[in-house]
């Protein structure tokens, strides 16, 4: 699931503004600060800073979408930055990315439904001597291996183990549903 903040609070939005405001040379820092609150810049918020910067808001847009640091939609709190470059992709990254994928119960591309962890591919962290590599935020996991994987994120492999048993217990009732509304001979 990518998640979007369902609420953005302007006020507080203005407040983290207020000691940039007319400081068009703070954007960068006023981004940045407004991100690692929502873990994200909401596309709600780009009108506020660039009043408030006295920019144009064609020019907040821009910087928002440029730095691979900043991003319109929710990553996550963290980030699990998984390299499916040649180097890694030789040496095994796709099982790194389906244990990760499973461990923590989310696609590439989503986060975890509390927010806390976001999942994504890149095709090079620089470090392809450490292939398969992942960064954990900024943390590198040199030579990662599958069987590796459930051990990094202890919480989350419990989550997961009881997620996939409430929805096998889903599949089964919803069967059993089936089987009672199916034609007797
Ligand atoms: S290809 Fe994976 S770190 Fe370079």
């Amino acid at each position: 699931m990518s998640a979007q903040p369902s609420t953005i609070d302007l006020a507080r939005i203005s407040g983290i503004l207020r000691r940039y405001r007319g400081q068009p040379s703070m954007l960068l820092n006023a981004l940045q600060e407004i991100q690692s609150v929502y873990t994200c810049v909401p596309p709600g918020a780009l009108y506020v800073v660039a009043r408030e910067l006295e920019l144009p808001l064609s020019r907040v847009f821009n910087v928002v979408t440029f730095y691979a640091a900043l991003s319109l939609v929710s990553r996550g709190r963290h980030q699990v930055r998984i390299c499916v470059g040649t180097a890694c992709h030789l040496r095994g990254a796709e099982k790194v990315l389906a244990a990760v994928s499973k461990t923590l119960g989310i696609r590439q591309g989503d986060i975890t439904p509390d927010g806390e962890l976001g999942l994504e591919t890149v095709n090079c962290l620089g470090a392809c001597a450490l292939a398969p590599v992942f960064m954990l935020d900024s943390k590198y996991i040199a030579k990662a291996s599958p069987k590796d994987i459930p051990g990094l994120f202890p919480d989350r492999r419990a989550e997961a183990a009881l997620d996939q048993k409430v929805s096998q217990a889903q599949v089964g009732s919803s069967h059993g549903e089936e089987g009672s509304d199916a034609p007797t001979r």
